[in-house]
């Protein structure tokens, strides 16, 4: 697992595994996103799948009993050229972070997010960015993104107040 830790952070070998899924798996991902969006939050089915899923890259937790337990998707900004001719570099968006309430507070969303920031970096991406609700600023100020100020808060299809976070990878 490529994932650095702090000396104070459980390490993820203790918690479970966080890895790559494809295919038919990408259902586990669906589940905790729909328990924790649509269920706990309230957020709209028909905006939580947003039909962004079949581009993306699904990122799942599984505990030691192999329980899957979290899930993120990251969706890649490739390098097009912009009206001046110039190739933007990658970046790579966060999003759909979610852990189930009762894994909450052992270290699973710190472990997807670093996996994730590390799966970016991989691809070549210069940058991570996400929009956080408002309440997990501080746990994402904590792996090292910054509130970006060209961004208001702004209220998301959901209803959910955000923030755009970025990290230089
Ligand atoms: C936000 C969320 C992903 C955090 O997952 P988690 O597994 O509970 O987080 P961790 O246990 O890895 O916590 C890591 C650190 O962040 C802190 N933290 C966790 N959630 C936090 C929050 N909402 N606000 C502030 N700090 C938080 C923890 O206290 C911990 O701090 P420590 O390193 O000092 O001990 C989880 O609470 C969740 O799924 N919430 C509902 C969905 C959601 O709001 N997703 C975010 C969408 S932007």
């Amino acid at each position: 697992m490529s994932t650095s830790m702090d000396s104070s952070a459980p390490d993820i070998a203790t918690l479970g595994t966080v890895s790559i899924v494809e295919g038919k798996s990408r259902t586990l991902c669906f589940n905790i996103r729909k328990k924790v969006f649509i269920e706990e939050q309230g957020v709209p089915a028909g905006v939580e799948l947003d039909g962004k899923d079949d581009t993306a890259i699904h990122v799942l937790a599984k505990d030691t009993q192999q329980q899957p337990c979290g899930a993120a998707r990251l969706l890649i900004e490739d390098g097009s050229v912009d009206d001046r001719e110039r190739v933007r570099e990658m970046v790579g968006k966060i999003g759909r972070v979610s852990v189930l309430r009762e894994h909450r507070g052992k270290g699973f969303g710190r472990s997807i997010i670093r996996f994730s920031v590390d799966h970016l970096r991989l691809l070549g991406c210069v940058k991570a960015k996400l929009g956080a609700q408002t309440h997990a600023i501080p746990f994402y100020e904590n792996l090292g993104f910054v509130v970006s100020e060209k961004c208001a808060e702004y209220t998301a299809a959901g209803g959910v107040p955000h923030r755009d976070m970025e990290k230089l990878l």
